[in-house]
């Protein structure tokens, strides 16, 4: 168990008002957790401070070779005031994986969840609890070892902000355009893909620009080897309904083991659809389209929760899916995940 010291700011902010139709990650609370690492000696003084800026030498290893990790989960406010995380636990194995990967050292568990409850608490008040809002949490971990040779870093500093947040699309709930990528890729299996480490998105940004530049939202990804098979997109996974079956690509390693990836796969199954995780290629969704049995598409990630797909564009293809409308598995998976994150439906899974 830590013992976290919490410095209070003197100055706190104002509080986005009620109406505030927030936007994804441009507010910051007025704490941060924060604490050290040094080979040696371990994680050491745990500590809630105000929310500021860092004192890094420019020659910090992070700036040179990105070792760093991020997570991203969300509390909720419920109608009767309590306070609750979405699986949380989830995101702290992950963050545990990515850190094996990258050669971070691992915080155990517990402590892990301890200091994420500590700060929340502090900044309770900047909960948002109007429809479709959260407080959204940013742990990360960077090296900071003033060193320009490669290797793991012998300090670093694990950090969480948090935000208060709306939709990460400006198009909320409506469906999003998604560019499939044909020129250049993510990740490949035995590279990083699969960890939640700033490199993966770096890598998204050029395809990212260039999809935007086309009116579209985000990328998609197709497999690095074959450029054949669907990964994800950027900031999510991918869901496609064909012919009653909803399908996902399998965790093969570079693709981002999702937590409402997961929530998603356990509602279908609970509900009777038939699911399946496998490899799933750029002409089968093709086919689908043609003969009209792609039914739905969505996305589905923490910033993103579910987020419906209306068209999709591959090479000169386009395709429109449900008129561009939200389909009933999208708005019955977004209504019944946000229904338990805010605790106004039964929680059976104890998520
Ligand atoms: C999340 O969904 O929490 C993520 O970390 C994706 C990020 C690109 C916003």
């Amino acid at each position: 168990m830590l013992n976290i010291r919490i410095e209070k700011t003197k100055d706190p902010k104002v509080l986005p008002g009620k109406d505030n139709p927030l936007k994804f990650g441009t507010i910051f609370t007025d704490h941060m957790f924060i604490m050290n690492y040094e080979t040696g000696k371990g994680w050491y003084d745990p500590r809630v401070i105000p929310y500021q800026p860092l004192n890094l030498e420019p020659s910090a290893m992070v700036f040179h070779y990105g070792q760093e990790m991020f997570e991203g989960l969300k509390a909720y406010k419920t109608d009767d005031g309590r306070t609750l995380l979405f699986r949380p636990d989830k995101n702290i194995e992950r963050a545990n994986r990515t850190n094996r990967r990258i050669c971070i050292p691992e915080i155990p568990e517990e402590d892990f969840l301890q200091a994420i409850k500590t700060v929340v608490k502090v900044d309770e008040a900047w909960i948002p609890t109007k429809e479709g809002t959260s407080l959204y949490i940013r742990p990360f971990i960077i090296a900071t070892d003033p060193y320009l040779g490669v290797r793991p870093s012998d300090r670093y500093l694990f950090i969480i902000i948090l935000s208060p947040v709306g939709a990460y699309y400006p198009e909320g709930l409506n469906p999003v355009k998604i560019w499939i990528e044909d020129e250049y890729v993510r990740a490949v299996k035995g590279g990083i893909g699969e960890a939640k480490t700033g490199a993966n998105y770096v890598a998204s940004m050029k395809s990212q620009v260039k999809a935007h530049d086309e009116g579209y939202s985000q990328v998609l990804w197709l497999d690095g080897v074959h450029r054949k098979y669907i990964e994800e997109v950027g900031a999510m996974n991918i869901f496609f309904k064909i012919n009653g079956t909803v399908l996902t690509p399998e965790l093969n390693g570079s693709i981002l083991p999702g937590v409402t990836r997961d929530s998603v796969l356990a509602l279908c199954r609970e509900w009777g659809l038939p699911t399946e995780e496998r490899k799933i290629s750029i002409d089968e969704i093709k086919a689908a389209h043609e003969n009209g049995t792609l039914e739905e598409v969505w996305g589905t990630g923490t910033a993103a929760v579910i987020s419906p797909v209306g068209q999709l564009r591959w090479e000169n293809h386009i395709m429109q899916v449900q008129d561009g409308g939200i389909g009933p598995i999208s708005q019955k998976l977004y209504d019944t995940i946000t229904g338990i994150q805010l605790g106004r439906l039964e929680d059976i899974h104890n998520w």
